[in-house]
C-alpha cells in the first residue's frame, strides 16, 4: 500500500475528498501527513479527525524562504510518501525539494492550464472571458504549474458567474479529479513519456 502525503495551506476540502476516498477503499493509500505552512489552517481540523498525523512548518516563523524550505525538506523527507499531494498548498515550491521527488508531487489547480496559472486562477478566467474553465491535475515540475498534465475536466462558464459561483463549480470536479489521478498512482496505473501522462485502464484523462 502506497503512502501519501498531503500538503494544504487552508480549508482542505480537497484533503478532505482524499480522506474520504481512502476511507471508502477508493484509493489504495495509507495518508500518512498532513503538512502545513499554516497554524490557522483549517485542514489541520480534517487531519485530526481523520486521526492523519499533523505536521506544521509555519511560514511566519523563518526569516527566509531557504530556511522554511529546508525545515519543509526535513520533514517531508521524514514521511517517506510514495506521492506527495499539493492540495491547496499557496506556496511555489522551490527547485530544491522538487528535485528531491521527481515524478512524486502532484498538484492541482483550478483552471484548464496551460491557462491561467499562478493565483487567482478562477478570476483570471472570468476576466478573460474563457466560456469553459475546470481543473487539472499535473505532476510538479520546477516551474509554476507547469509540470505534465495527469487529469482534465472542464465545466461552462455561465452568464452572470462571479469568482464564487465559479470556483464553487469547479471545485466540485477538483473533488472528483483529484481523488481519480491518486487512485491512479498508487495502483500504479500512470505512465509519463515526456509531457505526455496516460492511464493505464482509461481511455482518455479526462474523467468520463
Ligand atoms: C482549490 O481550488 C485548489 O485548486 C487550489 O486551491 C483551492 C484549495 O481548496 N489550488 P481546498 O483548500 O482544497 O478547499
Amino acid at each position: 500500500m502506497k503512502r501519501i502525503a498531503v500538503l494544504a495551506s487552508g480549508r482542505g476540502s480537497n484533503f478532505q475528498a482524499l480522506i474520504d476516498a481512502i476511507g471508502q477503499g477508493y484509493i489504495p493509500a495509507e495518508c500518512v501527513g498532513l503538512v502545513s505552512d499554516n497554524p490557522e489552517a483549517y485542514a489541520i481540523t480534517r487531519a485530526r479527525s481523520a486521526g492523519i498525523p499533523v505536521f506544521i512548518v509555519d511560514y511566519s516563523r523563518y526569516s527566509s524562504k531557504e530556511d522554511y524550505e529546508a525545515a519543509l525538506l526535513r520533514v517531508m523527507q521524514s514521511l517517506h510518501a510514495d506521492l506527495f499531494v499539493l492540495a491547496g498548498y499557496m506556496r511555489i515550491l522551490g527547485a530544491g525539494i522538487v528535485r528531491q521527488f521527481p515524478g512524486r508531487i502532484i498538484n492541482i489547480h483550478p483552471a484548464l492550464l496551460p491557462s491561467f496559472a499562478g493565483l487567482h486562477a478562477q478570476r483570471q478566467a472570468l476576466e478573460y472571458g474563457v466560456k469553459v474553465s475546470g481543473c487539472t491535475i499535473h505532476f510538479v515540475d520546477e516551474g509554476v504549474d507547469t509540470g505534465p498534465i495527469i487529469v482534465q475536466t472542464c465545466v461552462p462558464v455561465l452568464p452572470g458567474d462571479d469568482e464564487e459561483s465559479l470556483s464553487g463549480r469547479i471545485l466540485k470536479e477538483e473533488h472528483r479529479c483529484l481523488p481519480r489521478a491518486v487512485r491512479a498512482f498508487c495502483e500504479d496505473r500512470i505512465r509519463v513519456r515526456g509531457r505526455m501522462v496516460s492511464i493505464v485502464g482509461e481511455d482518455s484523462a479526462s474523467p468520463a
